[in-house]
């Protein structure tokens, strides 16, 4: 912990983008000032704070953001930043103008570069999670999940339209590079017959006896959501596989992609965003140091950025029973 009054803050977002990072940016600007800080902006993630892209912001910077999707400051996944000259680089042009205390918004990936840099250099980081695969422990949310779950939803939504029409078979990927999340709201949410994510083994023998046992009941419309990270692979091979092992269905893929990641923030992430940019701002002034701002049963709450980084949300098994219990 530093002993040092903060009084200079920058923020920067980091790793993929996230609907409500901008929200999240107001939040700790707005509280910075009222607060009596100079607030700082960093562009695109720390490889902004490596090339000195680093400008003051005040309240009015922040205007007319909440409701907008991706980040005003632009976002990166800096590799130099994982490099110990890249770090010194970076904390000299933060040192140079006083800044004394940092929030990050990003996912695990941004958390570890921050872990890195709290430890070497005199200035405390908190993090935010700000990514839409919900893949971080010490939060029951992350900024940009609830609203790329609803654009996977109204996506899939639209898509059964289209499968009951033609008595098909749809696999739809749905992002999620380590983690199942968005598969498993959004494929509870829309009705999938079978949610294929990497935190389970996925018995493919038993996915296509479910099948021909639901094509023989004439079962019509059949929705698998798929986490692109799943450990048998991502929406294509689990539709060529099912195509070769079911020649007489109709089978389509869809990959929902990028889509996932844009648009206006939902209410939710617009409010977690606010409340854990604020309390970011407060952790930097009372000294809770170096952790991420979380959200537990609706408590803040406080992870140091080391089990952050380490630790992933577990899928409860009652989730898992639910999906196969109602997809029967
Ligand atoms: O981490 C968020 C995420 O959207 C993942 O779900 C996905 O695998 C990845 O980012 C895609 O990254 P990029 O935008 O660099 O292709």
């Amino acid at each position: 912990m530093s002993a040092k009054k903060v009084n200079k803050i920058a923020v920067l977002t980091s790793g993929g983008d996230a609907p409500g990072m901008n929200a999240a940016i107001r939040a700790v600007v707005r509280t910075g000032v009222y607060h009596g800080l100079e607030v700082f902006g960093v562009t695109r993630g720390y490889n902004g704070m490596i090339d000195d892209d680093i400008f003051e912001m005040d309240s009015k910077s922040v205007a007319n953001i909440i409701q907008r999707g991706g980040t005003i400051l632009k976002t990166a996944r800096s590799k130099d930043f994982f490099t110990p000259e890249g770090r010194q680089k970076a904390y000299e042009n933060l040192k140079k103008r006083g800044i004394n205390g940092i929030v990050v918004i990003g996912g695990d990936g941004s958390f570890k570069g921050a872990q890195k840099f709290s430890n070497e250099f005199d200035i405390p980081c908190i993090g935010l999670p700000g990514t839409i695969d919900k893949d971080i422990a010490g939060s029951d949310f992350t900024i940009g999940f609830d609203t790329a779950v609803n654009t996977a939803v109204e996506a899939i939504d639209k898509i059964r339209d289209t499968a009951d029409a033609h008595d098909r078979l749809f696999v739809v990927e749905v992002m999620g590079r380590d983690a199942g999340y968005i598969a498993l709201h959004s494929g509870i949410a829309t009705g999938a017959e079978n949610i294929l994510i990497p935190e389970s083994k996925t018995d493919m023998e038993a996915l296509v006896s479910a099948l021909t046992e639901k094509e023989k009941r004439k079962k019509l419309v059949n929705l698998i959501v798929v986490a692109e990270g799943d450990e048998f692979g991502g929406g294509n091979q689990v539709g060529d596989f099912l195509k070769q092992r079911l020649p007489n269905a109709d089978i389509r893929v869809c990959i929902l992609g990028h889509i996932q990641r844009g648009g206006a923030p939902s209410c939710l992430d617009r409010l977690i965003a606010s409340r854990m940019g604020y309390h970011a701002v407060e952790c930097l002034l009372n000294g809770t140091h170096n952790v991420m701002v979380g959200i537990e049963d609706n408590k803040m709450k406080y992870t140091p950025l080391d089990n952050a980084v380490k630790a992933k949300q577990k899928i409860s098994e009652e989730w898992l029973k639910i999906v196969k219990i109602l997809a029967s």
